[in-house]
């Protein structure tokens, strides 16, 4: 049987095994996908074995997506941009391939709430992996303009320097004044159940407050947006299962359906 794993540290928290063991079920793929706990300074090793022991593919979390950048031999566009892998796979020619489907998997679920990316203007959140990564696809997307805004103005002008005038760098008291229709915090604010401080102003046109964040609960920068008027908030679990869906449509040729794992995901959540 086809074997792929998610590696990361911690791992136990993952859906990733959940949600790929369903896609196999509903796309009928002999498969089968587990959770790999690598040591802090061994994820090389880690993947090594695993291909060593017939393992197919991958999906990499928090913290080896860079070392994983590092580690594959044929790099896609998207992951080059990123700067980070969240997917591994080995071609025909025996070549490692890393790929990043996270800025994907945020574009197509944008399109699943009815977003309209093309000349729309976004309020990007933080500088982080989860930001850099959604900015290529963002522009790709034909979206006219990404103010990426960060706590430490230093990290988004550094992300600035590789990216056209479309991106503009600022610090989050220093954002540009005008209508931001879909705004995104990919800070890791939620985690702590805070949210980056910015001025209520800016949400004022706001139609999508989207954070990448997920949880039981609407996340504290959603529950903020819903009591300024922004007609619509989301959380990040729709992202989670695109870049998944998108992952296991390079490994396996087809593309599942997210709607039914996201219905059983959500039950989960809610406990
Ligand atoms: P990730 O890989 O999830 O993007 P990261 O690389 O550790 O995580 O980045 C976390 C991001 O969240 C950073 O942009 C961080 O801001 P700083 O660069 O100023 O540290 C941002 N962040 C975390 N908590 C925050 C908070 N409470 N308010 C604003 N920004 C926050």
């Amino acid at each position: 049987m086809d074997r792929y794993a998610v590696f990361g540290n911690p791992i136990g928290q993952s859906k990733s095994p959940f949600i790929h063991s369903q896609f196999a079920l509903q796309c009928k793929q002999l498969m089968q996908y587990e959770a790999i706990l690598a040591p802090a300074d061994g994820f090389a090793d880690s993947w090594r074995d695993f291909v060593a022991s017939g393992g197919k593919g991958g999906n990499v979390t928090v913290p080896f997506k860079e070392q994983a950048y590092q580690l594959a031999e044929v790099l896609s566009a998207r992951a080059r941009q990123a700067g980070a892998v969240n997917t591994l796979y080995v071609n025909t020619a025996g070549q490692l391939c890393g790929d990043n489907t996270d800025g994907i998997g945020l574009v197509a679920d944008l399109k699943r709430l009815g977003v309209s990316l093309a000349g729309c203007t976004v309020l990007l959140l933080g500088a982080g992996g989860a930001s850099r990564g959604a900015i290529g696809p963002l522009l790709d997307a034909g979206v006219r303009q990404v103010v990426l805004a960060n706590r430490t103005v230093s990290k988004a002008q550094t992300i600035a320097a590789s990216f056209d005038s479309r991106l503009v760098a600022c610090g989050l008291t220093d954002i540009p004044e005008q209508a931001y229709p879909l705004i995104i915090n990919a800070t890791s604010s939620g985690l702590t159940g805070s949210r980056p401080e910015i001025a209520a102003t800016y949400l004022k046109q706001c139609q999508l407050a989207y954070d990448m964040v997920y949880g039981a609960q609407p996340t504290t920068f959603m529950q903020w947006a819903k009591q300024q008027g922004v007609p619509q908030q989301a959380d990040g679990l729709g992202m989670l299962l695109a870049q998944a869906a998108a992952a296991f449509t390079i490994w396996r040729g087809v593309t599942p359906d997210i709607e039914p794992v996201m219905a059983l995901l959500k039950k989960q959540l809610a406990g």
